[in-house]
């Protein structure tokens, strides 16, 4: 049985990859915390689809994944690690317990879930890790976010070359601000230092940017970078030297106290 292993899969682009490889697997597995919309999306896919309810933040919701995997013992043709979260504002105006949580989910769930899944996959098999934009310079006020994605993006590149002797490949996808729910859970809290909401605009298509990311990786790339925009950034990033930059993302930001501190 060939399966795609889908985290984040309720909203946004985790969603969107499952219906993006929904007619290349047997099976699709959802993996987050909504149950509900999982089904829903499930559902639609029209191809057999396991829903695993995992709170990935947890060593719990981690092993729920082994434990589908050492039971159904199937050909993971697909993983896409899309669950994550971020939060913007300076050090102290973030709570520990969500700068905790961004590393459990977006650096340590994303690891261990590829290497556990690495074992079940047979040559042509495809990972896909969530990177950023935001992990091509330093970022004041959505510095445990970016800096986990810098992770992200060191560690997807390691693993490409360690597994193409598998047969196997590895992709980054840094995409700039995408239309999902990211944005809205990432500035909710009020008073917090943060982009200005024109700073993020316009978002890019969620459905035409995991179809951009799918072609990148089955042709094996490293890392994928979207629009013109991004890789524009990305290009500026790579010559610009670091304070220059960090002024530029500065002079998006609106203070805590112009968002209602
Ligand atoms: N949207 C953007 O602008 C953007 C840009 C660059 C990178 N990214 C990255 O893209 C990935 C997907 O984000 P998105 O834009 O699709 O955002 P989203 O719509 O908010 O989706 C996030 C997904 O992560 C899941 N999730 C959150 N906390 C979880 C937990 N503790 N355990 C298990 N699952 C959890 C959510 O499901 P439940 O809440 O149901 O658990 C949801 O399915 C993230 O890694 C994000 O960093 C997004």
């Amino acid at each position: 049985m060939t399966v795609a292993i889908i985290t984040g899969a309720s909203s946004g682009i985790g969603a969107e990859f499952a219906k993006g490889y929904k007619d290349r697997v047997d099976e699709v597995w959802l993996v987050a915390r909504r149950v509900d919309r999982m089904t829903a999306l499930g559902e639609s896919l029209g191809v057999k689809y396991r829903v695993i309810p995992a709170d990935l933040c947890t060593d719990e919701g981690i092993e729920a994944i082994r434990r589908a995997l050492e039971s159904e013992r199937p050909s993971v043709r697909y993983l896409v690690n899309a669950a994550g979260f971020g939060d913007f504002g300076s050090f102290d105006e973030i709570d520990e317990n969500k700068v905790r949580m961004m590393i459990d989910l977006n650096v340590k769930a994303l690891v261990l879930i590829t290497h556990m899944t690495i074992p079940y996959m047979e040559r042509g098999g495809r990972i896909i890790q969530l990177g950023s934009g935001s992990c091509f310079t330093p970022l004041p006020y959505f510095n445990t976010y970016s800096s986990g994605k810098v992770f992200v993006l060191h560690y997807t590149k390691s693993l490409n070359y360690e597994i193409k002797k598998y047969g196997l490949r590895a992709t980054c996808f840094c995409p700039g601000w995408v239309h999902t729910e990211f944005l809205g859970k990432a500035t909710a809290k009020a008073g917090v230092t943060r982009p200005r909401d024109s700073a993020m605009k316009p978002l890019l298509n969620c459905e035409r940017v995991v179809k951009g990311c799918i072609r990148a990786s089955d042709k094996g790339r490293a890392m994928y970078v979207t629009n013109w925009y991004t890789k524009l950034q990305h290009l500026l990033f790579k010559i610009l030297p670091d304070p220059i930059l960090t002024r530029l993302w500065l002079g998006m930001l609106e203070k805590g106290e112009e968002n209602g501190k």
